[in-house]
Parts: structure tokens; sequence; C-alpha cells
């Protein structure tokens, strides 16, 4: 088992820990939570969700406040022939994350890979293919409307040098295919926080670069976009999580453009079987990476890009390589990493939630209702934003920050936003 702090102070005591149980809200997501983040979520699929003991783990909201489906909303599973849109596995996973009461990030829109080839090879003119580009994207999102906290609207549009990839929208429509698309999402639901995502931007350098201009490109052509996604799909001791002052140069970047910044498809991978001195730097390149986040206001979240490396992608794509996740390939926790990270998040300022949200409602159907009644032993102090505001049996602090407002996520948790 790994010690908590309660644990922990109750050995130095002299006192038996058995009969005193863990906070049962304790964990990355709550956590991060109480770090003033909105969630720490994980990717999953659609054919690990047979597994009952994964999906109690991956349910687990002290844990994973959000889940990003890894395949279902990608343009070769919903329209894979012209006009024919498949909407049963995204929605298996939309229901998932409302059920357990997580934010759902979806992803992605507008991507080069798992891009049918009607698409690819389809020969379509300029005004075709801009109006099959719209087409999709107005019929995922409007089919989404309402459950989705982010859309991932472009996906990986850059070469490593920062110029533009070309594929078979770039080639056809010019980089303008970029802010069409986030126009078009916009359009089909105003709520939904717009993303670009993409990897290798997670520090300074020409492609973090590239990412920087595609935020003043859509800007340029009066489209909205909130947020640039890091991907992060990092390498134990490489780039990407060397320090922490490497992550907020670069995420401040991003935010003097005036757009959020998430992370959104965190692994380590290692050469496998893994050493014990690779666990122990990846314990620490984890821990790096969200002291990074936490210290950059506008860094909103982070998503692992699954829990367990039962169901990693990175064996498959990355030869040799792995181990590149926080719980192993029996669902149990890698005690080094996960405490690390755990420890990298801290405790906050006590505004950790004391229940774990069982509602039905998708926490990103918000209504400005105010938060459920709280204790007259309610605290002084002002939630800062993305902070716990309310909810049963919630005793902390209720008054947000200026320029946000106590939304109500489900009975059991409201958050100033
Ligand atoms: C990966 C999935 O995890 C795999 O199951 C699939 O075979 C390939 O795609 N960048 C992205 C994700 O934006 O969509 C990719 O997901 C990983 C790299």
């Amino acid at each position: 088992m790994i010690p908590t702090a309660i644990t922990l102070v109750l050995a130095a005591l002299g006192a038996t820990a058995s009969p005193v149980e863990p906070r049962a809200a304790d964990g990355l997501n709550t956590r991060a939570v109480a770090a003033g983040k909105q969630y720490f979520g994980s990717a999953t699929d659609n054919g690990e969700l047979t597994d009952s003991a994964y999906v109690a783990g991956l349910s687990n909201t002290a844990d994973f406040g959000q889940i990003t489906p890894g395949n279902s909303m990608k343009w070769d599973t919903i329209e894979p022939s012209r006009g024919t849109f498949n909407y049963a596995n995204g929605d298996v996973i939309a229901n998932l994350a409302a059920k357990n009461g997580q934010y759902l990030r979806c992803h992605t829109l507008v991507w080069y890979n798992q891009l049918p080839s009607w698409v690819t090879n389809g020969g379509f003119d300029n005004a075709t293919l801009i109006s099959i580009l719209k087409n999709h994207i107005t019929n995922e999102v409007t089919h989404y409307k309402g459950k989705c906290l982010h859309w991932d609207v472009v996906n990986e549009a850059l070469n490593e040098d920062g110029t533009y990839r070309t594929n078979v929208f770039y080639n056809t429509i010019g980089p303008a295919y970029i802010p069409i698309a986030f126009a078009a999402a916009a359009a089909a639901d105003p709520s939904a926080k717009l993303y670009y995502n993409d990897y290798n931007i997670e520090a300074a350098g020409a492609k973090s670069t590239g990412a920087q201009n595609i935020v003043k490109l859509v800007k340029a052509y009066g489209a909205k976009i909130d947020g640039v996604g890091m991907q992060a799909h990092l390498i134990v001791g490489s780039t990407g999580s060397e320090s922490v002052s490497a992550w907020t140069t670069n995420m401040n970047a991003f935010t003097a453009l005036g757009v959020d910044v998430a992370i959104t498809e965190l692994d380590i991978r290692t050469n496998t079987p893994a050493t014990a001195a690779a666990v122990t730097q990846q314990a620490k390149d984890y821990a790096t990476v969200i002291q990074g986040c936490k210290a950059v206001a506008r860094c909103v979240g982070m998503t692992i890009w699954d829990y367990t490396d039962k169901y990693s992608w990175i064996p498959s794509v990355f030869s040799g390589q792995g181990a590149a996740l926080p719980w192993d390939e029996n669902l149990n926790k890698k005690a080094a990493v996960y405490d690390a990270m755990m420890s990298a998040w801290g405790t906050g300022t006590g505004t950790t939630p004391t229940a774990t949200p069982t509602a039905s409602v998708p926490a990103s159907s918000t209504t400005t209702t105010a938060a459920p009644a709280t204790s007259s032993a309610a605290s002084g102090g002002t939630v800062p934003k993305w902070g716990q505001c309310g909810g049963i049996g919630w005793t902390g602090p209720t008054q947000c920050v200026a320029g946000t407002t106590c939304t109500k996520g489900n009975d059991y948790y409201s958050q100033c936003l």
C-alpha cells in the first residue's frame, strides 16, 4: 500500500494505521483540483471497457476527473464513408464520462492520420474539400454539443521545423483550412473550448513557435481558439521533462497570446523492460511535468494517454519501448511514480473535495445554478479559478475570485469558472 500523509503521521506517532482509512477522495485529480487545475484525466478506448477492473480504476474520480476517447471520435470512425456518420463508439465514451461525472475532452476533428481514404484520395477541389471539412465538423460537434469541455479541432498540423505539414487539407485548401475548421467548430458548439493539439511543442523551439503562429493565424482570420494542447509523448530523461522552468517559459509564450494550455496525451516511455534507474527518473519526469503545469495558472489540466501499461499505445508504435504510464500492466500503481505525482500536486490549500462526484450529469453541462447550500462552518477566503466552491458536504470557501462564478458540476461538486 502506498503510504499516505495520514498513515505516515500515525506511524510516526507509533499508532497503528489500520483503523484509519485514507480519505477516499485523495488522488491525482483531487490534488490537481486542489492545486487550482480543472482536472487530471486519462485517455481510454472502447476495447478496454470490457475489463471491469480497468473500468473501476478509470471511473475513480479521485484519480481521474476527465477522460478522452483515444480513437472513437476520429474521422475514420465517425465518417467512414462520405455522409455516413457513426457515433456508437464515441457515445460509449461520452456516456461513461457523464455517468462518472467526469469532464470529456473530445479528440479530434481534423487530422491527417486515421483519415479515411475517401477524403485523402478523393481528388476534391478546394471548394468541395472545404464543404466536406465543414460538414464533418458541423455534424460531429453538433452531435456532442454540450458534452465536450474541449475539442481538439486540429491535430498535428506541423512539421518538426515549424512549417505546415503537407496533407490533403493543406495541399488543397492551404493554411486556411485551420481557421476554417475552428470557425465551423465554434459555430456548432459555442461553449466548447477549442484547441490546437500537437507533440514536440512542450519545449521552446521551431515547432513550438509554429504552434504559436497557428494561434495567431486562427485569430487573424477572426475565428475563436481557446487553447493549445501539448501532447507530451515524452521519453524518460529527455527533452520535454528536463526542467520546470523549461515548461513554464514555453507555456507562458502561449498564454501570452491569450490562450489556455493543457497537457493532453502525457506518457513517458523507456526501453523495456524498464530498469530501476529508469523508473526513478520517470518518477522525477512526471513530477517535473506536473510542477510545470502547476506553476502556470492557464495550464488548465493534464491527461495521461491511458493510465495503465496494459493499454498503452507505445509498444505497438515504438518498438522495444513502453512502461510509460503510472499504472503497470497488472493495473497496479507504480508506487514511486504515483507518489511522486501526488507529491508534485501537493495538498493545495485544503480544498480537496471530501466526496467523490457521483451524479450522472456530464460535468461539462454546467449551469450557473447556485451551489448547494454549504455548512455554516464554511471558512472564509476566495476560491481561485477552477477551485471547488460548493457541493454536498463542502465546508470550504464559497466566494469565487473576481471574474468567475460558482458553477454547479453536479450535486457534489461546484467549481469557480
Ligand atoms: C493513438 C491511439 O492511442 C492508438 O490506439 C492509435 O492506434 C493511434 O493513435 N497523437 C494523437 C493520438 O493525437 O490520437 C494518438 O492516439 C497518439 C498520438
